[in-house]
This record gives C-alpha cells, structure tokens and sequence, in this order.
C-alpha cells in the first residue's frame, strides 16, 4: 500500500487517577510529574509532533486542568521574563498554534478502550495515533517517528512492541506474532494481560498505536474485558483480517513511568545523558553510592 491518509491527530488518555504516586498526585496530575525538567507528557507530545502530528487530543478528567494550562501561553510569566530580558525559548514546545489542543472529558474511569472511545468525535474519520504518557519511549527517532515511517509502508494498523521477560506478559497486551520483516512483524492476534501460560508470545504492547477509525465503531459496543475495563486490545483484535496490522519493535529505551521505580530510572537515565548536567550527575551518582 502507498500513500496512506497521513497521521494529523493523536490521542492522550490522560484521565487517570495517579493512584500510584500518592501524596505528590493529590493535586497535581501525575502527568505533570517531571523528569528532570520536562513534564512526562510534554515528552509524549514532542514525540508526536516530532512524527509530524499537529493536533493533540487530551481525554481528560476532572483535577486535570493544569494539563491543558502547561500547553497555553503563560501571559504573566512572558510578559515578565520579556520585560527582564530573558531567555524564552525553554518555553516554545509547550506553546501551540490555536485549536491544536482539544481536550474531552472521561467522567467515569471504564477502562482505556473507552478513554479512547471518548475522542471519537474529533477524531473523525481519519487514521490517529495513541500516545500512552506513562510510557516513556526514549529513542532517535522517536517512537512514533519510527512508526509514522513504517506506516507510510504498510498503511492499516499499527502497535508499537518489545519484548519482556515472559513473567511479565500478564500486565500488558500481548501480540500473536507472525511473519516478520525487519522492524515489522505481522499482528495475527491480540490478548489483553492473559496468564503467563496462555500468552501467545512475549512481545507486548508498548503504549504506541496507529489506528484506522473504524476502531471507534468497534468500541462503541465493546465489551468488559480484562480487569472489568473496556479493552483497546479487544477492539483492535476485532480488526484483524479485516485490515493490515502489524507491530513494530522499537528501536530505543522505554522507561516504565508509571511505576515509582521505571520513574527514577527515567529521571537517572536522561540526566546522565543531557549534555547540560550529565558529568555533574555521574559524579554525584558515584559520591551518592560512595565508589
Ligand atoms: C495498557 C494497555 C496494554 C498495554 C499497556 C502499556 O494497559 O491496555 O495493552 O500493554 O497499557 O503500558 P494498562 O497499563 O493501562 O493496564
């Protein structure tokens, strides 16, 4: 397949409760959370506009609002740091052109199936990406760089894989892996978080989607899946055989952001590796363990 529709639009499920990092996620959205000093979700976002995708759609929930905030002109502090002379580019990517951030709203958690069901009017009717924030995909090109180059290939759709120590499958979406073609592996099935001896392989799903949107059709009357959610997996699954789907590995470093430990290996790993600070950080490392 040649030219397919390009990919102009991504989704960010951004409703959750951030349960996980509790207190500093009472009244701050964990997606806020900075590594170093970029919040989580601005790295998902520069990953998606860096893929070329103009408009970000947040499904949101209430408590979330700074979200939206961090996105907008900050009138006070500008016309301040202007005054004084400063230095203002650090505050480029996190502005947009009017319009380029919408937000909906999930009033009641139901799972990421239906997180994603909630964008199904601003979507439309044209291919979009998912971007999972607490995945953090670390890599040149980005992750869903890498994915928009390997669509302009094969069109239909597209989960972004990696695999895991077998152990772990049951916490995430699996695939049935067929044929494979460098990067790209042939989807023949999906499952959602199924016991470690039932799972199809150990290539899970990463948290990086290209869908058509015919998924929104699906989701509509998706079922309870695993853990009571409605499940993307599910969904997606539905597709096979009716249109092209393929995986593709990542070539890069993912940190697992939402948990507490995939975070400070996040906040290490990119200290260490920024040219600003890193030999300041390897040599506190060393002074911190005391080698
Ligand atoms: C979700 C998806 C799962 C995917 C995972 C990646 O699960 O349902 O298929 O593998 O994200 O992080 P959750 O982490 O929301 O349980």
């Amino acid at each position: 397949m040649t030219n397919p529709k390009p990919i102009r639009k991504a989704v960010f499920p951004v409703a959750g409760l951030g349960t996980r990092f509790l207190p500093a996620t009472k009244a701050i959205p964990k997606e806020l959370l900075p590594i170093v000093d970029k919040p989580l979700i601005q790295y998902a976002v520069d990953e998606a506009r860096e893929a070329g995708i103009e408009q970000m759609i947040f499904v949101t929930g209430r408590g979330k609002t700074a979200i939206v905030e961090h996105f907008d002109i900050a009138y006070e502090l500008e016309t301040t740091m202007g005054e004084r002379g400063k230095d203002m580019s650090v505050l480029d990517s996190s502005r947009f052109t009017p319009g380029d951030i919408i937000t909906v709203r999930q009033q009641v958690p139901m799972g990421l199936g239906h997180a994603i069901w909630c964008a199904r009017a601003i979507v439309g009717d044209e291919p979009f990406a998912i971007l999972l924030p607490d995945e953090m995909m670390w890599g040149e090109p980005g992750c869903m760089k890498q994915m928009v180059d390997a669509y302009a290939e094969t069109g239909g759709n597209l989960v972004s894989v990696l695999e895991v120590p077998r152990e772990d499958v049951s916490s995430y979406g699996v695939i049935d892996p067929g044929a494979e073609n460098g990067a790209l592996t042939e989807v023949k099935g999906l499952v959602e978080k199924p016991p470690v001896d039932e799972a199809p392989s150990n290539k899970i799903v990463s948290g990086r989607y290209i869908l058509q949107p015919e998924v929104m059709r699906i989701l509509e009357d998706q079922e309870k899946g695993a853990g009571g959610e409605i499940q993307l997996t599910d969904a997606m699954a539905k597709m096979i055989g009716q249109q092209p789907f393929h995986a593709v590995t990542f070539e890069g470093r993912r940190f697992d952001c939402g948990s507490k430990l995939g975070f400070v290996e996040a906040t290490l790993a990119i200290a260490l590796e920024r040219e600003d600070m890193g030999g300041d950080v390897r040599e506190m490392a060393h002074r911190i363990l005391g080698d």
